[in-house]
Order: structure tokens, then C-alpha cells, then sequence
């Protein structure tokens, strides 16, 4: 089924210049990239999107992280993307993360403040459509 998703290249990926590597990934698996842009989050919008991980002990690291540098904000569509995307990222934590994954082949072990890792990827359908319309206009 062709589904719509969030993607992002977090502020380490811009940092790094992993940009290119991570969209060339995305293209060759076959998806589009149908909206693009590059911003540097807010702590509102990201009180938002993080809405989940408030009272978490790890963010305020996360918002530190998150509000260094500009991210690459994309919508990507394509076959089953939403799973298929979160399967090309690896495991939130590098360590973790199999070799021929965007995160067990790119991120960096020792980045351990705030979990640099490279890229995000909505988790569900529910999650896509809310991400989707908060990013994008
Ligand atoms: P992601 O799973 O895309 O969204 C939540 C982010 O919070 C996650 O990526 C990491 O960047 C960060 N994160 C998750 N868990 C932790 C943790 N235990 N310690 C620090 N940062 C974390």
C-alpha cells in the first residue's frame, strides 16, 4: 500500500554532511521525497513533535541537540514506507543499530548526550499524518 511518511536528517546528519548519503539511501530503495526543506527547529515545535519524551530525563538534552543546527524536514512516499523507512534507520540507539542501517553505519557510538542519530522516522499512520501536517503547511 503507498503510504506517505516523515522523515528527517537531524541536525548531527546536516553537521556531518551525511545529507546526500542518507537522500541517495532514500532514493534507491525506491521512495519519492515529495516536500523538502531545511530549518532549524524551535523549542515550541519541538515540544510538539516530542510531546511523548517531555517528562523524560534525557529532554532538555534532546532539545539542545535538536535546536543546534538546521534539520532536512522531508515527506517520503512510497510502498510501505512508514515500517520500511524505520527498518533503513536501525535502532534508535548507534550501539544498537545493525551494520547496512542508515544509524549502524553512519551514527557514531560515543554521540551518547542525547541519542545523535542521524535521522527520525514517524512510527505509525497515526503518527505520519500528525508529523506530516505539523511540519508542513
Ligand atoms: P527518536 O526515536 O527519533 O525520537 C526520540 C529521540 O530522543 C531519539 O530518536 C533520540 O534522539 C532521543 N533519545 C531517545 N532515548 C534516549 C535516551 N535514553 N537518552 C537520550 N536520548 C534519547
Amino acid at each position: 500500500m503507498t503510504e506517505r511518511t516523515f522523515m528527517m536528517i537531524k541536525p548531527d546528519g546536516v553537521q556531518r554532511a551525511k545529507v546526500g548519503e542518507i537522500i541517495r539511501r532514500i532514493e534507491a530503495k525506491g521512495y519519492r521525497i515529495v516536500a523538502m526543506k531545511m530549518l532549524t527547529p524551535t523549542p515550541e515545535l519541538l515540544a510538539q513533535h516530542y510531546a511523548e519524551h517531555i517528562d523524560k530525563p534525557f529532554y532538555p538534552d534532546l532539545v539542545t541537540y535538536m535546536t543546534s543546527g538546521p534539520v532536512v524536514a522531508m515527506i517520503g512516499e512510497g510502498d510501505e514506507i512508514i515500517a520500511g523507512w524505520r527498518n533503513m534507520m536501525g535502532a534508535t540507539d548507534p550501539t544498537q543499530a545493525l551494520p547496512g542501517t542508515i544509524r549502524g553505519d553512519l551514527a557514531r557510538a560515543w554521540d551518547t548526550a542525547a541519542i545523535m542519530n542521524l535521522v527520525h522516522g514517524s512510527d505509525s499512520e497515526a503518527a505520519a499524518k500528525r508529523e506530516i501536517a505539523l511540519w508542513f503547511d
